[in-house]
């Protein structure tokens, strides 16, 4: 069988590399590898390759930035022709960037078999334009590989036939799992024991000035009794810039640019709090069990609210404030890990379409 997987940004690079790997194990199986390029910059991409023993993308389709539209259409004209060359027989899409939607585009029109990870996941907030990736992407897959239960719920409400649905786990959990041993880090000089990660880059958190003025002067506020390491987003870094703030506590707020995997994993875990807007990062605390602030009103991620860590605080920065005040006093919300967030989500998903027949086709746990 010839598994096609397309790639493009960075909270991609981290679902792909478990599922190929799980793959290189089976006979009989040839792998394509395609990046998109909406992510180029070596610290939104390249690093990730590396620390996460991606191979080499076996094509590049190097679109770079631009509008959704412009960029969607990019990619779209770039894939279809990697998909008249290569003809694979699955194309495995992830999550649900501007990549994954394009690309599950252009197969639905060749009719080449299209399967998606992380799927069902709904925030039900269509202003997030991955939202519309998650649902487009969805109603045209042919499986739809889910990482929680509540996602086969999604699923049916919207049509999708109970026999496409498999509840694999969350294969982020895996890669976590086998790269906790080697988390690392960032030097980072004057950074004490106890420090709040924050990372923030939602268009709906950072592209608002007044919204990204209010959280950058909460964030001076908790930084007086808590240090904060801020890695910024390119998006929010131009933003930042256009408002004209300047941190002035620079030895208790220290921003530094985006992190590699394992930083990030290091970062998480020392960490007294997570403050995010990321899905990934939801997860992430969940699983290392670190306390996680979200600053949005939904979440395309609901059981690290119910079974996790993770606290949605939206864009109320009185009810931030207090959140962290609770998690300094020791009262921060516990959690537990969520079913099959268990490291062998990839090997279900590798099971599941090589042998489908000897799988069940709702839970294959
Ligand atoms: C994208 C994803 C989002 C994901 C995020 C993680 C979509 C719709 N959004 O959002 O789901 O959580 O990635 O990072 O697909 N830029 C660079 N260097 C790069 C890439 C982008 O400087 O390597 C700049 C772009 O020029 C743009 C900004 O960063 O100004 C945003 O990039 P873009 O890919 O449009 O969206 P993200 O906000 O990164």
């Amino acid at each position: 069988m010839h598994v096609l997987h397309v790639v493009g940004a960075r909270p991609n690079f981290m679902k792909v590399a478990p599922v190929h790997a799980a793959f290189r194990g089976r006979p009989g199986v040839r792998q394509t590898l395609v990046h998109t390029g909406q992510h180029y910059d070596a610290n939104l991409s390249d690093i990730f390759f590396e620390q996460l023993q991606i191979p080499r993308p076996d094509v590049s389709l190097e679109v770079g930035s631009g509008s959704h539209a412009v960029q969607t259409a990019e990619i779209m004209i770039r894939f279809e022709k990697t998909i008249l060359e290569r003809k694979p027989d699955l194309v495995l899409v992830y999550g649900d960037v501007n990549s994954t939607v394009a690309a599950t585009l252009v197969c639905a029109k060749l009719g080449t078999k299209i399967a998606h990870v992380e799927a069902g996941l709904r925030s039900f907030d269509r202003t997030m334009p991955e939202e519309i990736n998650r649902l487009v992407t969805d109603q045209l897959a042919d499986m739809l590989l889910i990482p929680s239960e509540e996602a086969e719920e999604n699923l049916l409400r919207e049509g999708v036939a109970r026999g496409k649905i498999h509840f694999v786990g969350n294969v982020m959990i895996d890669t976590l799992r086998t790269l906790l041993p080697q988390a690392r880090m960032p030097e980072i000089p004057g950074l004490g024991d106890k420090f709040a990660l924050v990372t923030l880059h939602r268009p709906s958190n950072v592209d608002e000035p007044e919204t990204l003025q209010r959280i950058l002067e909460t964030l001076t506020t908790i930084s007086e009794s808590l240090q904060i390491v801020f890695p910024v987003h390119p998006r929010t870094k131009a933003r930042i810039e256009s408002l004209g703030f300047h941190f002035e506590n620079s030895n208790r707020i220290f921003t530094i640019p985006p992190t590699g995997y394992l930083e990030c994993l290091a970062l998480q875990q020392r960490a007294v709090v997570v403050v995010t807007d990321s899905g990934g990062l939801q997860e992430e605390t969940t699983a290392l069990g670190v306390p996680c602030l979200t600053v949005r009103e939904n979440t395309e991620r609901p059981i690290t609210v119910t079974h996790g860590t993770n606290t949605l605080v939206g864009t109320d920065m009185k009810l931030l404030l207090k959140e962290v005040g609770k998690i300094q006093a020791g009262r921060g919300k516990g959690g537990r890990i969520p079913p099959l967030w268990d490291g062998c989500a990839s090997e279900r998903i590798a099971d599941v379409i090589l042998h489908p027949q000897i799988i069940p086709l709702r839970k294959v746990a």
